[in-house]
């Protein structure tokens, strides 16, 4: 199908007779355009995350002259709207508490402006899910532009990875096994260009996801930031939307439940982010699609992983990239696919990854040397987390995969900052580091505190993992052996806010089980004794977003937000 002008959205701000309309085009004559630029024509909104707080879309500047090049060549109208930035390293608490923000102002500039299709604009870890889910519920055409990855970071001849080796050489730094010097240059050759994340953190886990979706050109989100290549793919982009606009393409003709189960089935052959699970229960949510998080588990349980990446292996993802990127590790997934779903340039998923060769079998391993038989992450059930808890198991200590001991709990944040490294602290590495109040509502916004520190008497005994369990996210780049997400949060009531110091805390991964071994009877006294927290806040966003946030099983979208009756288009002109 394909639309004629007068059918085109904007037609009814551009194209109509009366006194509105002549103001939208004589104030858009004011910026020196003329009506031959944009009447008639698809009015494509650009959704530019980029800020100057975001190290991670520095680029974006330029991507999106880029893109807006692509629209003007194929005959349509570019209109960039900045949107809320969400840097990762710089925002407090936490992006995620400003992610359904994010979604929130997606959806209504595409709604109240001129705007036939877009181009998302993202990729530092809460932009992708933010942009995309955002755009499902306006369902306009949209293809989505990755930030890419940055090069290699650097130190003395060896890479560095974003995140992975902050962890690792805060630890030593810690140990004292290195010293103030070699950390100071560690800050300076770690992040050596525009683009995000370049280990196989939430950032690179959700583009691949969102590619996977079918919401990227092929290839589009293993290409790094710095590469030519990049900027050939975000002018690209901008002509796919104008094509996208003229055939209609809209996500929710490509977005289906089995494209979430491609999109989990790429997270799990690259041993993505645990994050992931929180944004696609939120983005299938904006698509009317349940996606339950027993789901994520019983297609981990199929899907070999096949990145070789850190932090579960080795390489980072600009060797990914060279090794033939994401549609090469697609291919060799190939029956675990379904390849028949559709994609923004209107393919099939099995169309564009026919024939992608992989260049170098040690990073993409082949599915008979697979880096684990399944993928990396398991959901967990049992008594300290009814509604599920999360764990990247492959990122983890093989021993502590099954594992009971007494567990040594931390109101909060606070409270295991202050008393991590007490050298009074009754802990053993057999211990079970317990965080509560770090959930959707605890946090607020449910921070990346999983990865609690190793206490440092127990570093300096050699101990690199231990037992974690928490209701808050763990950075993708993190490690160890983290029960994370744990639903429902502390902060509500939740088992979690009822542990006390000594309980002995059970972490089964092979049944899949996490248990707090105290009776019921003494829970329920527990849970009478137990006290509602004051709330955060009192007023603004935080007041709207504590009164409408779901548990991290529901992936923390404002209730409001999921998809439901269809919002009626403004009928004046
Ligand atoms: Fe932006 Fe990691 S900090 S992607």
């Amino acid at each position: 199908m394909t639309k004629k002008p007068d059918q085109l959205r904007s037609h009814r701000w551009y194209g109509v007779p009366g006194m509105r309309a002549f103001g939208h085009r004589s104030r858009t004559k004011q910026m020196g355009y003329s009506a031959e630029d944009f009447a008639g024509k698809p009015v494509i909104a650009i959704l530019n995350t980029w800020s100057d707080v975001n190290p991670c879309h520095s680029h974006f500047k330029q991507r999106v002259e880029e893109v807006k090049r692509g629209v003007w060549q194929a005959g349509g109208f570019p209109m960039e709207l900045p949107a809320i930035s969400l840097s990762e390293p710089i925002q407090k608490p936490t992006t995620m508490l400003y992610r359904n923000l994010l979604a929130i102002e997606a959806e209504e500039l595409l709604r109240s402006y001129p705007v036939d299709g877009a181009v998302l604009m993202g990729g530092c870890d809460k932009t992708t899910p933010g942009l995309i889910m955002g755009a499902l519920s306006m369902d306009l055409p949209a293809v989505f532009v990755p930030a890419g990855p940055m090069l290699r970071g650097n130190w003395h001849g060896q890479f560095l990875g974003s995140g992975s080796d902050v962890w690792k050489y805060w630890a030593e730094l810690r140990a004292g096994t290195i010293g103030e010097k070699d950390w100071q240059e560690i800050e300076d050759g770690i992040a050596r260009s525009p683009g995000q994340c370049m280990t196989m953190g939430t950032a690179s886990t959700m583009t691949a996801a969102a590619e996977t979706l079918g919401l990227t050109l092929p290839g589009a989100s293993s290409i790094p930031a710095a590469d030519s290549s990049h900027a050939r793919m975000a002018t690209l982009s901008g002509r796919l939307a104008v094509e996208m606009v003229w055939q209609d393409r809209k996500p929710s003709s490509l977005v289906t439940a089995a494209s979430f189960d491609n999109a989990i089935a790429a997270v799990m052959a690259m041993s993505g982010s645990t994050n992931a699970i929180v944004h696609l229960v939120a983005m299938a949510g904006r698509a009317g699609i349940d996606l339950k998080l027993e789901r994520f588990d019983a297609i981990a349980r199929k899907v070999p992983v096949l990145a070789n990446i850190r932090p579960s292996g080795k390489y980072l993802m600009e060797d990914f990239y060279y090794a033939g990127g994401l549609r090469a590790l697609l291919a060799r997934l190939g029956d675990r696919l379904d390849l028949g779903q559709r994609t923004v340039n209107g393919k099939t998923l099995g169309e564009n990854v026919a024939g992608a060769a992989c260049y170098n079998d040690d990073v993409i391993l082949p599915r008979d040397r697979p880096l684990a038989a399944e993928g990396g992450v398991a959901i967990l059930k049992g008594n300290l987390a009814p509604d599920g808890a999360v764990i990247k198991h492959t990122a983890a200590e093989k021993h502590l995969l099954t594992h009971t001991g007494p567990a040594v709990t931390f109101a909060d944040y606070n409270d295991m900052a202050a008393r991590i490294d007490d050298p009074a602290l009754a802990v053993t590495k057999d211990s079970v580091l317990v965080l509560k109040h770090a959930g959707p509502l605890g946090g607020p916004g449910m921070p990346e505190w999983g990865q609690l520190p190793i206490p440092k008497k127990l570093l300096q005994q050699g101990v690199r993992d231990m037992v974690r369990v928490s209701d808050a996210r763990m950075s993708g780049t993190s490690y160890g052996a983290c029960v994370l997400h744990v639903a429902p949060e502390s902060f509500i009531g939740g088992p979690l806010a009822l542990v006390r110091d000594g309980d002995l805390v059970t972490l089964d991964v092979p049944k899949r089980r996490l248990h707090l071994a105290v009776d019921e009877a003494e829970l329920a006294r527990r849970k009478a004794a137990w006290r509602k927290p004051p709330p955060h806040y009192g007023r603004g966003y935080g007041a709207l977003y504590a009164a409408h946030v779901t548990q991290a099983d529901r992936g923390c979208d404002l209730d409001v937000l999921h998809a439901g009756a269809a919002t009626k288009e403004p009928e004046i002109h």
